[in-house]
């Protein structure tokens, strides 16, 4: 029998790479990558009135209210390509409250990453992010930057992007971390997010790949 795909979550403070782990993750372990942002801006860009209503708090740094990310997350997650090869939760949940709501529906990961990036650095990483619209990956004009001229050209910077949007969205991150944490103390690894993109992937391969073996020992001895 097929052993049970892979739940994970992945957190952090405003640009301490999850984005761009996920992207790594997912080339090597085919989860499937669903990030509450994305989902947000997706509903953003199409125009919908909780897309109007949840740029209001984006803008400021808040988070967005639970009834219109609750149930746009749940549903995600239970889509069948999630489900048949595992997920990969990005910025979510971000507060007890979405913990909570996981639970009661019985969803919970196997492991929940912590990336630690200094304060100084996130500010570095946030103004100089740029994003392809087109493949949709994530760049940085120093420490990542585009391949070619015609990739940076079409370069775009995200509304929440500025060293005064940020500061707001690292707040709201304090406040709300140790609540999450709390309710995944069991289960959760820190890794040191200051180190090259390469490095941090590393350090999340190996408690990615612990985790895959001790599953088949577990599966086979049942
Ligand atoms: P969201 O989109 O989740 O933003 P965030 O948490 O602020 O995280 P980011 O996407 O900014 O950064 P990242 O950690 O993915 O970093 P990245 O890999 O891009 O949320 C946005 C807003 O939506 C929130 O403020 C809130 O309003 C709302 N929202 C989202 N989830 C919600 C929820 N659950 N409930 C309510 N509201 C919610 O990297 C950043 C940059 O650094 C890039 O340029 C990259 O190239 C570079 N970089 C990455 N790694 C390295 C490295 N190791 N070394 C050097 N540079 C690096």
């Amino acid at each position: 029998t097929k052993p049970e795909p892979l739940k994970i979550m992945i957190s952090g403070p405003p640009a301490s790479g999850k984005g761009t782990q996920c992207e790594l993750i997912k080339k090597k372990y085919g989860l499937v990558h669903v990030a509450a942002g994305d989902l947000l801006r997706g509903e953003i860009a199409a125009g919908t009135s909780n897309g109007k209503l949840a740029k209001e708090y984006m803008e400021k740094g808040m988070l967005v209210p639970d009834d219109i990310v609750v149930v746009m997350v749940k549903e995600r997650l239970l889509q069948s390509d999630a489900q048949e090869n595992g997920w990969l939760l990005d910025g979510y949940p971000r507060s007890l409250s979405q913990a909570k709501a996981l639970e009661d529906q019985g969803i919970r990961p196997d492991l929940f990453i912590l990336l630690e990036v200094n304060e100084d650095a996130l500010l570095e990483r946030v103004v100089g992010r740029r994003l392809d619209p087109v493949s949709g990956k994530i760049y940085h004009l120093e420490y990542s930057p585009p391949e070619n001229e015609e990739i940076s050209a079409r370069l775009v910077q995200r509304f929440d992007d500025t060293e005064e949007k940020v500061k707001l969205r690292l707040k709201t991150h304090h406040q709300n971390v140790e609540s999450v944490l709390a309710l995944y103390n069991d289960i959760t690894v820190k890794v040191n997010g200051d180190l090259s993109k390469e490095e941090v992937f590393g350090q999340i391969d190996r408690h990615l790949s612990f985790l895959i073996e001790m599953k088949s020992k577990a599966d086979s001895s049942s």
